[in-house]
């Protein structure tokens, strides 16, 4: 007979309780544990039936030999990347996503041009709905499998049957074991259900991909234990409305997490843009006042992006600063050094800068052209369309150095820039290149240069 028990689960971070409370001890958030009925029953999760278990010795590091093909290469280049080269055999993969952003989109994509032979679990649509949408994407897959369940249980004994080389699950929320009696969705039905999965990957060296909700803070809905157990956690983002997706790794236990993908939403599905550059820079054909071009990095990847600034005189006594995917607080830095080091009288004015292409960026390398940005805006004279920038603004007024200078002055020569501005403090050749760079040490020669 099976026995029956209740506990109370802190819904942000997971914590258990033997009683309810108010306020969660352990991520001091307020009404957030939920009682969930828990039954411990001897029916257990996924079992190999093959009796070739492994035999578990510790092995000097020396020893231990890697087998050759160790990744699974998706063929979506994108997604490849972010990756660190390919699905690891054996990881779990979680991408979570607001709803709509293109999570479900992105997998069966990826179910369409893996060359492997795939399972594709949803829970959220019936199998010809799913039909419906793979007809739009272009890829054929003669074993790509569609299953709608939501049960853990069956889907595994569909998965002995089956012995796929991958598996998706859309979404883990939907997900319930019959080990555990709390409904799909509760925490304690995402730990085990991902625990279960987990421990399938593991012992098949199969990789699961999972889709995961996001709550309204925009972290991926389930206790953060979650994230803890996965290999890799995928974040798909962008604004809905816009058509560009940007893929990040917020974790990579495989690679790097400073890789991003980029895909643009057609009503074919995702396409790859494999030169982000050429669709983040707007086309137009007069000179605008108030826009800069700057040469970022994304990763490993250089990457031109355009800011644009808008100086205009505060009509309400305190002057609005307003930033969008750029640090407001950086910005107010930038301004504060215009106003000391180059005369400039900005403090009166309303200034709002923006990222073209809804994209954030953190590198200090587009400074230069922030300020060159306001700068063009305040004076109303555009900055010569074939310039482009990369340095940082230090709080002297002086230009500093940017890293991998050299990625940077290539990417804009390759989109056909004319003339880039750099540090004087960067040492490098500038004669090796075909583009004309210009080096400057303060920001009083930028106003030069530019006016
Ligand atoms: P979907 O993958 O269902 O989102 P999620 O699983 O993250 O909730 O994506 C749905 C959106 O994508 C929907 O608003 C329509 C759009 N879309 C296209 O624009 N073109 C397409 O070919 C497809 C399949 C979807
Ligand atoms: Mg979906």
């Amino acid at each position: 007979m099976a026995k029956t028990t209740t506990i109370f689960l802190c819904q942000n971070c997971g914590a258990q309780f033997p009683k309810w409370l108010g306020k969660c001890t352990t991520c001091n958030e307020w009404n957030t544990i939920v009682e969930e009925v828990t039954q411990k029953e001897e029916k257990r999760e996924w079992k190999q039936t093959s009796s070739k278990k492994r035999k578990v010795v510790p092995l000097s590091i020396n020893e231990i030999t890697i087998q050759k093909e160790d990744r699974i290469v998706t063929n979506n280049n994108e997604l490849d990347r972010v990756l660190g080269g390919g699905l690891v055999r054996g990881s779990v993969i979680l991408l979570g996503g607001e709803p709509g952003i293109g999570k479900s989109t992105l997998c069966l994509q990826v179910a369409l041009t893996i060359p492997k032979k795939i399972l594709y679990v949803s829970g959220e649509e019936s199998q010809s709905q799913i039909k419906m949408r793979a007809d739009r994407l272009k890829g054929v897959n003669n074993n790509c499998l569609i299953l709608t369940e939501t049960n853990t249980q069956n889907i595994f004994k569909h998965i002995e049957k089956e012995q796929p080389d991958v598996l998706v699950i859309d979404s883990i929320q939907t997900l319930f074991t019959d080990v555990i009696d709390a409904s799909p969705g509760s925490i304690s039905q995402i730990r085990e259900t991902t625990a279960e999965l987990t421990k399938f990957a593991k012992e098949t060296a199969t990789p699961v991909l999972l889709i995961g909700h996001i709550n309204k803070e925009g972290s991926i809905a389930g206790p953060k234990i979650l994230e803890h157990m996965v290999d890799v956690v995928l974040q798909f983002e962008g604004d809905r409305n816009h058509t560009f997706r940007i893929l990040r790794a917020q974790k990579n236990r495989f690679g790097s997490t400073a890789e991003l993908g980029i895909y643009e939403m057609q009503h074919t599905g995702l396409r790859e843009v494999s030169n982000p550059s050429e669709v983040l820079i707007s086309d137009k054909d007069d000179d605008l006042s108030g826009n800069a071009i700057v040469a970022t990095l994304e990763g490993a990847r250089p990457l031109m992006i355009e800011v644009q600034a808008l100086v205009s005189t505060a009509v309400y006594g305190m002057p609005q600063r307003s930033a969008t995917g750029y640090n407001v607080k950086r910005l107010n830095m930038l301004l504060a050094v215009l106003e000391k080091r180059a005369g400039f009288r900005l403090g009166a004015k309303d200034v709002f800068l923006n990222i073209a292409g809804g994209i954030k960026v953190d590198d200090p390398a587009i400074d230069l052209g922030v300020v060159c940005a306001i700068l063009s805006s305040n004076e109303d004279e555009p900055v010569p369309s074939n310039m482009c920038f990369a340095a940082e603004v230090g709080l002297a007024g002086e230009i500093r150095p940017v890293s991998r200078i050299e990625q940077r002055i290539l990417e804009a020569e390759k989109l056909g820039f004319e003339v880039i501005v750099i540090s004087s403090y960067n040492k490098i050749d500038t004669g090796k290149f075909g583009i004309i760079v210009r080096k400057i040490s303060k920001v009083d020669d930028l106003v030069d240069l530019l006016f």
